[in-house]
């Protein structure tokens, strides 16, 4: 029978989960809620508001959709799932309810979990709202600077303040406390400075059994050699050299199995993706962060390197049926390079005519902020209907497979090179440090 697949979202993530889908032998109809052009070519793109949850389930039930996969973390965190297997209990989805997702949604809620599961991740406390600001104060008393304040809920990836000194902690906390980052910093969670170098893992899971899907590392600064303001990402590599066996075993035994035998004892159901932002001090990982869904733009450069049938692993995770899946993975590298509008992560302008991307030859273009250029004059001029234009900060992503990471790099930047936009940046750097390794 073949899947009717739904992908909720319109990022660089959700179109290369939607590419990667339709390679599948198994697939009926792609749909993907908003996507973007870039998924046009292989997906029906549906427009609609993913935050709606009554007209998600509409188009679910208009295009008879089997399989429904939530990329972005908000529906999860609001409950999409829930809402789905109530409304429509046919239907299969990736991305665990409300109590799963909360492993995203709520700092705190994750710390407990991994303290009560002995699963490595720094020491911390949390403090609700402005009246325990010198109980906060005196915690920071016991810690040694840097000090790292995260907001406990959703914030959009901005929710961390790594404060280098007790003053700026205590600005920090009271900026939080009074509203930076809305309800979600009301309650703060304080940690211990972790330092070592990240790298995200990712499984996929039926709640019981799970798959280990390739690593990636990515690069949240925007400036060359991990500088200046934090983005959503501005490349990708996968592998990361130092996941090596040893590491990745570690990983395995005191990561990922206390997770899922943690969410089994606390009967919290979960299929989906669990994404584990994880720091290698000294060769040890601990758990920085979980997420309740792919990263982006990490997905850019793992999907290209899974040679095996990724909708049928889906499909038999959300089935609850993941025992029997074997994943088969490439050893080649990919490097993903993001191109930005020049100003990002502050303000850019949107609107700009993206040009080359046809002349890209053996890479994989993932397309973020970008739109099709209104024809203005009654739709009648198809040239001018197809053109693509920018309509976000993080705008495409450049993905190249090579057996190593230098040809890799080498590859995506020179076909990188034949696109461009008014004010295009993009980092020179992406997968540099990784060589020097
Ligand atoms: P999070 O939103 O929890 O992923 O935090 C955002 C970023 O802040 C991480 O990717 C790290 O670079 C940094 N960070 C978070 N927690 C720590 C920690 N305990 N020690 C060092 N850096 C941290
Ligand atoms: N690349 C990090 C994230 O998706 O949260």
């Amino acid at each position: 029978m073949p899947i009717n697949v739904l992908v909720l979202g319109n990022g660089g993530r959700e179109c290369a989960l939607a590419w990667k889908i339709a390679q599948s032998p198994s697939l009926g109809k792609l749909f993907v809620m908003n996507g973007n052009p870039g998924t046009a070519p292989f997906a029906e793109n549906v427009s609609g508001d993913v935050k709606d949850f009554d007209q998600v389930r509409d188009i679910i039930g208009k295009y008879a959709v089997d399989l429904l996969v939530v990329g972005p973390e908000d529906p999860l965190v609001n409950g999409i799932t829930d809402y789905m297997a109530a409304e429509i209990p046919e239907l299969k989805v990736v991305g665990p309810g409300r109590a799963g997702a909360m492993l995203e949604g709520s700092k705190q809620f994750a710390k407990r979990f991994m303290k009560r599961y002995g699963i490595p991740t720094a020491d911390f406390k949390s403090f609700d709202g402005a009246g325990q600001l010198p109980e906060a104060m005196e915690y920071l008393d016991t810690l040694a600077p840097p000090y790292v304040l995260k907001a406990d809920g959703l914030a959009a990836g901005k929710g961390v303040i790594i404060a280098p000194t007790k003053t700026e902690a205590e600005k920090g906390l009271e900026e939080m406390f009074g509203g930076k980052f809305g309800k979600a910093g009301h309650r703060v969670v304080i940690e211990q400075f972790l330092s070592g170098i990240e790298v995200s893992v990712f499984i996929l899971t039926d709640g019981r059994n799970w798959m280990l899907l390739p690593e990636a590392k990515d690069y949240k600064r925007i400036g060359e050699g991990d500088t200046g303001l934090n983005t959503g990402g501005m490349g990708s590599v996968s592998p990361v050299p130092f996941c090596n066996s040893a590491f990745m075993d570690k990983v395995r035994e005191r990561i990922i199995q206390p997770t899922i035998d943690g969410l089994v004892t606390d009967k919290i159901p979960y299929r989906g993706f669990v994404f584990f932002g994880l720091i290698n001090c000294g060769g040890d990982p601990y758990v920085i962060e979980y997420n309740c869904r792919m990263g982006d733009p990490e997905t850019q450069s793992v999907m290209p390197r899974i040679k095996s049938d990724f909708l049928g692993h889906l499909y038999a995770a959300a089935s609850g049926n993941l025992k029997k899946e074997r994943i088969e993975v490439s050893g080649d590298t990919a490097v993903s390079i993001v191109a930005v509008s020049g100003g990002y992560p502050e303000s850019y302008g949107k609107g700009y005519r993206i040009n080359g991307m046809e002349n890209a030859e053996s890479v994989t273009i993932f397309q973020s902020g970008t739109r099709f250029a209104e024809t203005g004059t009654g739709g009648k001029d198809t040239a001018s209907k197809k053109a693509i234009v920018t309509s976000g900060g993080r705008v495409l992503a450049v993905t190249a497979i090579a057996d190593d990471i230098a040809k890799a790099r080498e590859k995506g930047y020179r076909e990188l090179a034949k696109i461009d936009f008014d004010k295009m940046y993009c980092r020179h750097d992406i997968g540099c440090d990784l060589m020097k390794r």
